[in-house]
This record gives C-alpha cells, sequence and structure tokens, in this order.
C-alpha cells in the first residue's frame, strides 16, 4: 500500500462517526446523504462490515414516503447552518426535508460484487429501502419526466449555473436573519454567493411552510426544475438495482417500468439551441443555456449520444485536469467558484465509470491520470481548480479520499 492510500484511509478513519462518515469536519459535520454513499465505496477497499453500515445508517433515516434525506443531524454541531431547528421536518434523529442523487443502489452493487458472500444478508434487507427510495423518486419527483429538483441543493451540485434560472424567480428578500457558517470555514470566493445563499433560505423555509408535504412543494414551490444529472444517476441507478433485484430473486416488473418512463423522457432534456442535455426551469418554462458536467453523466445512463459526446470532449480540452463542472468557455465559467467551473473527484470517477462502459477505455483512464495528478498534487480537497489544479473547497474531504482508495489512487 502506498502513503497516498495509508492518508486516504486516515482520513476515512478520522471522518468516521462509528456507524456513519462526515465529510469533512467545520464545514460539513453531519451526515451527508451521497457523501455517504461514496464513502461506503471507499470503506469496502478495505473494510466490507464497515461499508455496509455506512449505507445501512443512511436508510435507518429514509422517512415513511421512502425519501432518504440529504442530510442526517445525528449530533449536534452549532457550527453549521441550516441546522436541524431550521429545517424543522419532525424526524429521529432530525434530518433535511429534500434528498439528493441516488447512487446508493449503484455503490451498493459494486460492495456486493466485492464480496458476495459478507453483502449477502445486508444487501436483501436494504433491497426494499432503496426499492421504496426509487418508487420515491419516480412517482413524486418524476411526475413531469425528467428527475425534477426542488431546491438546488437536492441535485448537490449547489450554485450550478444549471440553477441560475430557476433562482431568478425566488424572492431571497423576505428570509428571516440568519447567519452563514460555511464562509467560516473556506473561502467565501469559492463559496456561492450572499444573494444565493438568501434563496436557498427561501426555498427552504417555502418547504417548511409547507409541512414538507411533497404534494404541495411539487405544485408550488418557487423553485422546480429538471435535472439532466439526476435524470441519469437514477436511470443508472434503477438498472443496478434490476440487476441486485434478479440476484436476489425479486421481481424487476416495477423498477423495469420506471426505467421506460424515465428513458422515454431524456430527449426532452435536449436543448436543441445550445446542442446538449440540459437544465429546465418548469416554473417559466425556460432552459438554464448551461453545458455543465451533470450533462455528461449521459454514458453513466447508459445512453449514447455523439452530439452530446462531442460537448464533453470540447469542454474537458479546455482544461488541463478532469472535466469542468461548467463549460469553460461560457461566460459564467470560474474555475474555483464551488460548482460554477471546478473538477470534482468523484464526478470524474461517475463518468469515467460510464466511459468504460461505453468501451472508451482511453478516455476513461485520462480522466483517471487526471484526477489522480489532483490529488497527489494537491491533496484531498473537496473539489480543484481544472485549469491549473489548485486545491479549493474543505481539506481532509470524506469522498476525495473514497474516490481515491475506489478508483483514482488504482492503477
Ligand atoms: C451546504 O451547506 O453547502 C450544502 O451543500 C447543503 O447541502
Amino acid at each position: 500500500m502506498n502513503s497516498l492510500d495509508n492518508t486516504a484511509r486516515e482520513i476515512l478513519e478520522r471522518n468516521d462517526k462509528g456507524r456513519y462518515t462526515i465529510p469533512t469536519s467545520g464545514l460539513y459535520p453531519y451526515q451527508w446523504n451521497w457523501d455517504s454513499v461514496l464513502a461506503a465505496w471507499g470503506f469496502a477497499t478495505f473494510d466490507i462490515d464497515r461499508a455496509w453500515t455506512e449505507l445501512e445508517t443512511l436508510f435507518n433515516s429514509q422517512w415513511d414516503s421512502g425519501m432518504v434525506p440529504h442530510i442526517i443531524f445525528h449530533e449536534d454541531s452549532p457550527g453549521y447552518f441550516p441546522g436541524p431547528d431550521i429545517w424543522d421536518t419532525g424526524q429521529t434523529p432530525p434530518t433535511s426535508g429534500i434528498s439528493q442523487p441516488p447512487v446508493a443502489a449503484t455503490v451498493a452493487a459494486k460492495v456486493w460484487e466485492m464480496d458476495r458472500q459478507a453483502g449477502a444478508e445486508r444487501i436483501r434487507a436494504l433491497f426494499p429501502k432503496m426499492l421504496a427510495w426509487h418508487r420515491w423518486y419516480h412517482t413524486v419527483r418524476c411526475v413531469h419526466g425528467p428527475a425534477t429538483i426542488t431546491h438546488p441543493w437536492e441535485s448537490g451540485r449547489d450554485n450550478c449555473p444549471d440553477w441560475d434560472i430557476g433562482m431568478e424567480g425566488v424572492d431571497g428578500s423576505g428570509v428571516l436573519p440568519y447567519e452563514r457558517c460555511d464562509t467560516r470555514h473556506v473561502d467565501p470566493e469559492r463559496r456561492p454567493q450572499k444573494e444565493e445563499y438568501d434563496k436557498y433560505v427561501a426555498i427552504l423555509e417555502f418547504g417548511r411552510n409547507c409541512g414538507w408535504n411533497d404534494q404541495a412543494i411539487m405544485e408550488n414551490s418557487p423553485f422546480l426544475m429538471t435535472d439532466p444529472a439526476m435524470t441519469f444517476i437514477l436511470l443508472r441507478a434503477d438498472r443496478d438495482l434490476i440487476d441486485i433485484a434478479r440476484a436476489l430473486g425479486e421481481d424487476t416488473t416495477e423498477i423495469e417500468g420506471w426505467m421506460a418512463d424515465l428513458s422515454a423522457a431524456v430527449p426532452s432534456l435536449w436543448n436543441e439551441e445550445l446542442g446538449s442535455y440540459d437544465a429546465r426551469d418548469l416554473r417559466r418554462g425556460k432552459w438554464a443555456n448551461n453545458i455543465s458536467s451533470g450533462a455528461f453523466l449521459h454514458f453513466y445512463a447508459g445512453i449514447r449520444n455523439p452530439a452530446m459526446d462531442k460537448r464533453i470532449l470540447d469542454a474537458w480540452d479546455a482544461v488541463t485536469y478532469g472535466i469542468p463542472s461548467t463549460d469553460p468557455k461560457a461566460d459564467r465559467f470560474e474555475p474555483q467558484r464551488y460548482w460554477r467551473g471546478p473538477s470534482w473527484p468523484f464526478m470524474n470517477a461517475l463518468i469515467a465509470i460510464g466511459l468504460k462502459d461505453a468501451g472508451l477505455n482511453l478516455l476513461a483512464e485520462r480522466l483517471r491520470r487526471e484526477t489522480e495528478a489532483l490529488i497527489r498534487q494537491g491533496g484531498f480537497y473537496e473539489y480543484f481548480d481544472p485549469t491549473n489544479g489548485a486545491p479549493c473547497g474543505g481539506s481532509d474531504f470524506t469522498w476525495t479520499a473514497a474516490i481515491w482508495l475506489a478508483w483514482a489512487g488504482r492503477t
């Protein structure tokens, strides 16, 4: 084992709170949904039992509706805003009121593959919970065809220009007074701006005022957008859930139906003028007009689209390290501001899975090598400037360590 493997393990162990892992101390002191699932992939490289525990802890906080929340506030940590009192979801332990992209079935399938015997009972117990989460996505969030998000945080790509158009329709001027904590931990120049934060809080307050009622939020929330990344991640997860179901001898009809419906909705994500899959503001019927790394997950969903393939290469070739989160040629590209340009190791990993599945092995390997270089040069940071490799955001980051162990550091 090399020294970076050791460091990656140490980071996972340091961020490990026993049955769940925090993304990084200070900035993100609770359990985050997709961070946690990716942590499980990293743990599986040296401790399969701990990997299953991570997934089990996440699903222990599943709502009766099937929704799996994006944050679980296991223990009090006053250094984070918005904390459990602000979300006020009435869950025990407290949780946020929105979800995050469903990578769990995909990672659970990988973890199971790594040790079939050790995972046999664990995956059997998790299967109905994952099924219920997918059912929630398909019946609640996909009623307009593609998968929608009701808050930019639900996409996990918080301030991506994908959401600018939808955020225009949100009034953040009347939010209750609050104090941000994120900018105490990292450079404010690399975080979302104040105006965006006011709107994040306004959308949250709307959900809370609806008692987190799904139907009321879908019908009336000030923010509702279709998300190519959420759609592609869900499609891929459906496929992996079908494989799990078959191996367990479970019926796959319902999942196949969801997949067929969602696949049929993919063409509606295509913005002809932009020549790319694109997010769309459903409140005002307007495209985001942004090419983002989220749209590059089409391979991961098993979709082939030559026009989109060219888009990836154009964006990728315009930088030095990894896939940029926003098209470098766009005016809105900011190489160090959160989701407005930086490259994210875990997104690179998901995109590379898709490239490999499509038989594009050289591209998948190029992406791995560039991600490896980012981490070797810069350390286990949250994200990186794709033009010069500068490390950004939180340090000692769980999903960067996990991705190193599971993919980037494996030659
Ligand atoms: C944050 O606090 O920045 C998170 O991304 C919300 O999930």
